[in-house]
């Protein structure tokens, strides 16, 4: 399939990229999460196509993305709840768990009564999705099991020649995927994957919310998770992520003594400067400033997989708060929840 690949200001070209979606094409198109994979969420054929594309599971269910709140009750059933988050967080990174309605096919759920709406507050994902007048499923447009993608660059990698069009929008603004809840009381939330929206800045709004277990640690075989995608191993580079939980310098000592080895690489902070400088370590990002990290992780993960001598990453584990929640549970997953205790 030849792909098109187009700039996010040529307007004509966004117009004939939502007939494509329309008519069952696929088109990546940036958002301020992560590049999302989109098709017609009304259409069960578009779905399946892609579930091929990226080679992801069945089971594992699209969000649904629309351009504005009036348009939620169209596709699932939103309570008083969905409406006061919606008021301090949406459009923007954050997708709430709905009962879905008839119009919303099983293939887009992976077989669940219920539905992920997100409503991206990205102009170029906006535009697009009203331009197609239909809801949009998508999921983040990497190959499935992949770091996601936060560059056109990093989609044309992984789906060129499997997909109709890729819309360029330059860097995701964020960097991570959105932050996903189900609601479970008026005021309760369980969140089921820490994202752009931090737990913290939902309960400064009066909600109180439960961290699901699949975020923090890795479940037993016999346990399900409440977000399918949790179970699939995510965000891993080719090359094996090892993290070390510990006193801060025994840490970085133990980092250290990864310094001359050909096939390893060091993850770290622009702080650290005994690692920063060494020449197999790559900067994450910023200590004091987790959003700088949430921008660069995948990128970071991404060019570690372009060297195909490294066969291991190594880094600290880092702080599970705010948005730093986020970080934790993508890296965690990266490693395959390879933690080591020092
Ligand atoms: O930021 C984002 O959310 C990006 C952009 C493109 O919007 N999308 C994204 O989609 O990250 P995806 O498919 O990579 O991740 C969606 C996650 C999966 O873990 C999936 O299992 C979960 O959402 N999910 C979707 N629908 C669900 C449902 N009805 N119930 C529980 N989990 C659901
Ligand atoms: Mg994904």
């Amino acid at each position: 399939m030849k792909t098109l690949i187009i700039s996010e200001n040529d307007d004509n070209g966004l117009k004939k990229a939502a007939a494509t979606l329309r008519e069952g094409g696929l088109v990546a198109f940036p958002t301020e999460t992560v590049y999302g994979l989109g098709a017609n969420a009304l259409m069960p054929d578009a779905a399946k196509k892609i579930y091929a594309a990226k080679g992801r599971p069945s089971d594992n269910p699209l969000i649904v993305h629309l351009s504005c709140v009036q348009d939620v009750e169209k596709v699932c059933y939103a309570c008083d709840t969905y409406y006061r988050l919606a008021e301090s967080f949406i459009p923007g990174p954050l997708t709430v768990i709905m009962p879905k309605r008839d119009i919303i096919p099983f293939e887009v759920t992976g077989g669940l009564d219920t539905v992920g709406i997100r409503i991206p507050s990205n102009i170029t994902a906006n535009k697009l999705i009203r331009y197609a007048k239909v809801p949009i499923a998508a999921p983040s447009s990497n190959l499935s099991g992949k770091p996601s993608t936060t560059k056109a660059s990093h989609v044309v990698a992984d789906l060129y020649g499997k997909i109709d069009v890729i819309i360029d929008g330059g860097e995701s603004e964020i960097g991570l995927e959105s932050t996903i809840v189900t609601i479970e009381g008026k005021n309760d939330l369980r969140l089921l994957r820490p994202g752009g929206i931090t737990p913290e800045q939902l309960k400064e709004r009066g909600f109180n919310v439960k961290i699901d277990k699949a975020v923090l640690e890795k479940l037993s075989d016999f346990e399900r998770p409440a977000a399918p995608g949790m179970k699939y191993r995510h965000y891993a580079p080719c090359a094996q992520v090892t993290l070390f939980d510990g006193d801060e310098e025994i840490v970085k000592r133990k980092l250290q003594e990864y310094k001359s080895v050909d096939s390893a690489v060091i993850l770290c902070y622009y702080e650290d400067e005994e690692l920063s400088r060494l020449p197999n370590s790559y900067v994450i990002g910023s200590k004091t400033d987790d959003l700088d990290t949430a921008h660069r992780l995948f990128s970071v993960l991404r060019d570690i997989d372009e060297d195909d001598k490294i066969k291991n990453v190594y880094a600290a584990l880092p702080c599970a708060k705010g948005i730093g929640l986020a970080i934790f549970n993508r890296l965690i997953k990266a490693a395959g929840y390879r933690v080591i205790k020092l």
